[in-house]
């Protein structure tokens, strides 16, 4: 690692302050989409739940890319002691990325969608963003150099890249008539794509992890380790082959369904691994806990356990029966974009930000206690709601739809005010780095 080139390149940080612009952009139209929930009908007229549901969802996922990247651009340089190879292509696809986001914000607003859950808007806009991702993979590899005798987060980085831009490619097969034809195949497709493309964003943020963890323990040994490139293979097969309990519910042939089932409980073995390695990482923890970078990975890894959880309960196909489609999964999308992917980006937002392991303050310590308290509220919420929900789908004798609802309002209210304080302590983190931040950067010259 060079710490002389510690001081990230202004591309590298208009990534990341362009994700931070979305994330608190994303979370105001969640609190909106919340305050639906409850009080349906609530700016109906000029901002539907149509139009709210995927600006938030959108903006949030473009802050995980964009700050992913703006991160691995940083890390790289840090890592290999080498300036970016082009800043050029870095600029063109920034500007790429910038102006495709923009547009899809744009086309949300105004109704414009065409595109499919996640990915709503006219799926024309997404050829910038293939054309940038293009030019990110060029830039990667020759700034890297040779990829001999490097270490896990170099390759977590590289297989993220390389199957982000096939999965995101592959999403988009529905648009050749040939695909679009046959239903159970489209869908099959489509969510197959969608459970990968997770993996690949994962591979992105936890070779910054990774990077950073070696970072702040000053120890390079357990990237080079086997262990590492174990672990790595296992969430590289999981990307691959874990998305059966995405389709289930689809009458597919019964041994991708089989297949897809083996693999995913061999995500038992990464829980395994928590377990086996919690008391460990707690003796590490009083040693850097003071940190706000470690603090919040170490948080990552409480989601990861609970998360994996629910996703292992949720693989099992008879309870798969009863929670798809319910707020069950919403918990499993959010619980690991928030708990998981977001945790674990503020992190490393916190490294690069303060430049020098911080110790966040009191604001960075409330924010952080806030955040995951409330998270935790969100979460459950959801859950509950999910498996009241799911009762009723199930049920021979169900209410009417309208009494179901009126009695998940409870939980929606609870959703809602949790999903308030949650932001604010998100809020909180990011205003005490910005605050020492700017401190810094009058003595030192520093940049985002
Ligand atoms: C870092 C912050 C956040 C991230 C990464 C995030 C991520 C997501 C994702 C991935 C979904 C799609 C879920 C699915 O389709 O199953 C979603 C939906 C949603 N989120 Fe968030 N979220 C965040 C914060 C919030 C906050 C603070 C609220 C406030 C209450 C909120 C409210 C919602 C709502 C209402 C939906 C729509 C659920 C539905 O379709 O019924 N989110 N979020």
């Amino acid at each position: 690692m060079d710490s002389s080139i510690s001081k990230p390149a202004p591309y590298p940080a208009y990534f990341i302050r362009f994700g931070l612009v979305l994330l608190a952009f994303g979370m105001v139209f969640g609190i909106i989409g919340g305050l639906q929930y409850v009080l349906p009908g609530f700016l109906k007229g000029i901002l539907s739940f149509e139009k709210t549901r995927p600006l938030h969802v959108s903006a949030v996922l473009f802050w995980i890319i964009l700050t992913a990247t703006g991160g691995i651009f940083t890390y790289v340089q840090e890592h290999s002691g080498r300036k970016i190879h082009s800043v050029l292509l870095l600029k063109i696809q920034f500007f790429l990325f910038g102006i495709s986001i923009v547009l899809i914000m744009a086309c949300y607003f105004a109704g414009m969608f065409g595109g499919r859950e996640y990915w709503e808007y006219p799926p024309y806009l997404s050829i910038p963003i293939v054309l940038g991702w293009l030019l990110f993979l060029v830039n990667f590899l020759r700034t890297v150099g040779s990829l001999k005798k490097q270490p896990v987060y170099i390759w977590m980085w590289l297989t993220g890249i390389i199957f982000f831009l096939f999965t995101f490619a592959e999403s988009y097969l529905w648009v050749l008539p040939y695909f679009r034809k046959n239903i159970i195949n489209d869908m099959t497709i489509q969510w197959k794509s969608y459970g990968s493309m997770v993996g690949s964003w994962n591979q992105l943020i936890y070779g910054s992890s990774a990077y950073l963890m070696c970072k702040i323990s000053g120890d390079q040994r357990t990237a080079f380790s086997k262990k590492a490139f174990a672990l790595y293979f296992i969430g590289l097969f999981n990307l691959m082959f874990n998305w059966g309990h995405h389709i289930y519910t689809l009458p597919t042939h019964v041994y991708v369904r089989q297949i897809s089932y083996a693999v995913s409980m061999t995500e038992l073995l990464l829980l395994g691994r928590i377990i086996w390695e919690w008391k460990q990482s707690l003796t590490t923890a009083q040693k850097f806990l003071h940190l706000s970078s470690y603090r919040l990975m170490l948080a990552a890894d409480v989601w990861i356990f609970l998360n994996l959880l629910l996703a292992i309960g949720m693989s099992v196909p008879a309870i798969n029966v009863y929670t798809h489609g319910t707020h069950v999964t919403v918990a499993h999308a959010m619980g690991t974009t928030i708990g998981i992917n977001t945790m674990l980006l503020l992190a490393i937002v916190s490294d690069l930000l303060a430049q020098k392991q911080s110790q966040g303050g009191r604001n960075s310590k409330n924010g952080f206690w806030v955040a995951n308290i409330s998270l935790l509220v969100f979460w459950l919420s959801l859950i509950i709601a999910g498996i009241l929900k799911a009762r009723w789908q199930m049920s021979n004798n169900p209410l009417p739809f309208s009494s179901m609802i009126q009695q998940l309002r409870p939980f929606f209210m609870v959703f809602l005010v949790s999903g308030t304080t949650l932001a604010a302590g998100i809020l909180m983190i990011l205003f005490s780095l910005f605050k020492k931040n700017i401190h810094v950067t009058s003595n030192q010259d520093i940049q985002i």
